[in-house]
């Protein structure tokens, strides 16, 4: 099954609400799809409805249960830390192959027709001590869906992030601008700027409290072109 990356420009930008709408936009066109967040730090079981594994699940319709939430995010820690760092937290360590082999087992199962994977944190945060998001992505190339803001800073820090991406061979299918709380500079000349920027990348922006909706759909359309499924 086609894989499409979820990743940020930064952590706490909006990734899950992307990733969310995006799973609703393709499930409202009758596609199945299916999501996996490999690693959550600061998770607690308490509050799972609003974890990105809970949230994800929400949006696939699917109870927000044990064996869901494990299968969803087989990685939880409760440390609000970098995944390596919340690891270590609990005695653990991450192993950059048995994450990957994750990735590929769940692309392998059928049933499904497409798998969104969200990473955590930003582009280049760590995985593991010795591997960023990045190195995650480019083991198991697929099209990137890149979250950025809208925070003053949030241009160069968006492109900085689409340049490395690009550079490590992977195709950016979109820019999801999700729209910074307040105060942020005006949200659509900061999407026109970076779009100015971007290349050919679409650049979709997500409006702060507005419904994700219509960008969301656009999103789908551009997911769907880049992994050239032929699902549309
Ligand atoms: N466009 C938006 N409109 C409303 N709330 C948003 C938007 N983008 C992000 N948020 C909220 O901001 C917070 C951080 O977003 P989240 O998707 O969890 O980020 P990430 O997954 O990148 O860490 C969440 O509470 C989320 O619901
Ligand atoms: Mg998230």
């Amino acid at each position: 099954m086609p894989l499409v990356w979820i990743a940020g420009a930064g952590t706490d930008l909006g990734k899950t609400y992307v990733a969310a709408a995006l799973l609703r936009a393709l499930r409202q066109r009758g596609l199945q799809p299916d999501a996996l967040k490999p690693v959550a730090s600061g998770y607690s079981r308490d509050t799972a409805a609003d974890s990105d594994p809970g949230r994800l699940l929400a949006a696939l319709g699917r109870p927000i249960d044990d064996a869901n939430l494990e299968q969803i995010c087989p990685l939880r820690f409760a440390a609000p830390l970098s995944p390596p760092l919340a690891a270590r937290m609990e005695g653990r360590i991450i192993a950059f192959d048995s994450v990957a082999g994750m990735v590929r087992a769940r692309m392998a199962a059928s049933g499904r027709q497409l798998l969104l994977v969200e990473t955590a944190g930003g582009v280049m945060s760590p995985l593991t001590d010795s591997d960023t998001m990045l190195d995650f992505m480019a083991a198991c190339p697929a099209p990137v869906v890149l979250i950025g803001g809208s925070y003053l800073g949030a241009i160069s820090h968006t492109l900085t992030a689409l340049a490395v991406t690009r550079a490590a061979g992977l195709p950016v299918a979109a820019v999801a601008l999700s729209q910074s709380a307040e105060p942020a500079p005006p949200f659509d000349e900061t999407a026109a700027s970076l779009g100015a920027f971007a290349g050919n990348t679409p650049v979709l922006c997500f409006p702060r409290d507005a419904g994700a909706d219509a960008a969301a759909d656009a999103l789908a359309d551009a997911v769907l072109h880049a992994v050239g499924s032929g699902l549309t």
